[in-house]
């Protein structure tokens, strides 16, 4: 992964990115969870044809890193239509989750694609889930963060859930990205459907929260999107007992 190293936030609680917002304007992603299980449910079917080979180099880019981390386990966050299942380690127990059903059923026929493998998928909302704390050594991120109803809590979730100095990773775009309008061009009516959106700010839903930033890397035609490496430093409120 070719990387710019920085300096993590710390030492500071971390503000809630919502709370940061004093201009009135409505939280970064305006869609609710019943809003992205209908979204996601009714272009299941056309998800792979649209999305699938126009964000394949993010989601490679993204597996090679966690391969190269030989994780015991994976949690993959919006495992979706199971794109990048069969990238995992052989060896790793893999997790999937997501508020979909039928994204996920076709993620559970690619999994039984995999003889051998030891791949788990679960419906679940990934900003309040089932999981203990300390559950995973790496945790996936695929083009979900700008999507969930609640970017904050699922960092919180995440973070809970993976285990202390574990490593997540996230794929997604960010604000900035001067070749975002041709994504927007090329498949705008269902990106809006589908909850994309090209207002999601870096500082905002990755400097923010005191995690080491281990590598950033642009990923995809153009340099559309981010493959961001964090290590999950974890401090007293990453656990549940913290969760709101
Ligand atoms: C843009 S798709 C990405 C799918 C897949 N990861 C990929 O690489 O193409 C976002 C997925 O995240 C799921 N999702 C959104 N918010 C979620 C949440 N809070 N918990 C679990 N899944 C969520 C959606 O149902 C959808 O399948």
């Amino acid at each position: 992964m070719s990387s710019t190293p920085q300096a993590a936030q710390s030492g500071k609680s971390a503000p809630d990115a919502h709370a940061a917002r004093h201009d009135g304007a409505p939280p970064p992603s305006a869609m609710p969870e019943d809003s992205v299980v209908r979204a996601y449910d009714r272009y299941a079917s056309l998800y792979d044809f649209v999305f699938g080979s126009v964000l394949e180099p993010g989601r490679r880019a993204m597996t090679q890193a966690a391969a190269a981390l030989q994780p015991a386990s994976v949690l993959e966050v919006g495992v979706g239509t199971g794109l990048t299942l069969a990238g995992y380690p052989a060896h790793s127990r893999v997790v999937g989750v997501d508020l979909s059903p039928d994204m996920l059923e076709r993620a559970r026929q690619r999994a039984a694609a995999l003889p051998g493998r030891d791949i788990a998928l679960h419906v679940m909302n990934a900003e309040a889930m089932d999981f203990p704390d300390d559950s995973f050594d790496c945790v996936t991120l695929p083009y979900v963060l700008s999507v969930t109803p609640q970017p904050s809590r699922l960092v919180a979730e995440v973070r809970r859930v993976c285990r202390p100095d574990g490593t997540i990773l996230i794929v997604n775009h960010f604000s900035g990205s001067r070749f975002w309008w041709l994504m927007e061009r090329a498949v705008r009516s269902m990106a809006d459907r589908v909850g994309f959106r090209s207002d999601f700010g870096f500082e905002e839903h990755i400097l923010v929260h005191d995690w080491q930033l281990q590598a950033v890397q642009s990923v995809n035609l153009f340099g559309l999107s981010r493959l961001v490496m964090l290590r999950n430093t974890k401090g007293p409120r990453n656990s549940r007992d913290s969760r709101d």
